[in-house]
């Protein structure tokens, strides 16, 4: 009984804490990871995206309107959506570190700035996705 409580009691509090997530405009990637992710993206999607992401007529591009596109929800879905869904020729065939470095790489290039922590699959479910820097 008394292990009950406290497990509901966990609950709540984790429940809050997913109400304060982190933006993804807190740092939520290195400059590092970032580099790392550009040889990865170059080895993996510029092929159909292309070198400046820019996409083409049939193939969208991952800068400009992902950013409306993806904000509301956690950087989650997004990640999530690569790691499952691209390559759209081998879905799923990036290990979640590359995918990590991959969205770093995305980030950067939608002029998101970096930080101090490198962004995990794990840790992408506590960052919001938010198109533009929260009003302080
Ligand atoms: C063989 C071509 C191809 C490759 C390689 C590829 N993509 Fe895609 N990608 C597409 C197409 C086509 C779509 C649109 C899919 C749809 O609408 O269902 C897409 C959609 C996306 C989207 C959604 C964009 C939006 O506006 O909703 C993201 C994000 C994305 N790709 C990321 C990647 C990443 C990251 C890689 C490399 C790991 C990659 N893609 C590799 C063809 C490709």
């Amino acid at each position: 009984m008394r292990t009950k409580m406290m497990a509901m009691a966990f609950l709540v509090l984790a429940g809050g804490a997913a109400q304060a997530r982190s933006s993804i405009w807190d740092g939520a990637y290195t400059d590092a990871q970032a580099d790392r992710g550009r040889t990865a993206y170059m080895q993996n999607c510029s092929r159909c995206h292309g070198a400046t992401l820019m996409g083409t007529f049939e193939i969208p591009p991952l800068v400009g309107r992902i950013m409306p596109y993806y904000a509301g929800s956690s950087l989650e879905t997004f990640f999530d959506y690569i790691a499952t869904a691209m390559p759209l020729d081998r879905p799923g065939s990036l290990s979640p570190a590359t995918n990590a470095d991959i969205v770093a790489y995305i980030l950067k290039t939608n002029d998101v700035p970096s930080g101090s922590k490198e962004l995990t699959a794990a840790g992408s479910k506590a960052i919001q996705f938010d198109a533009k820097p929260r009003k302080k």
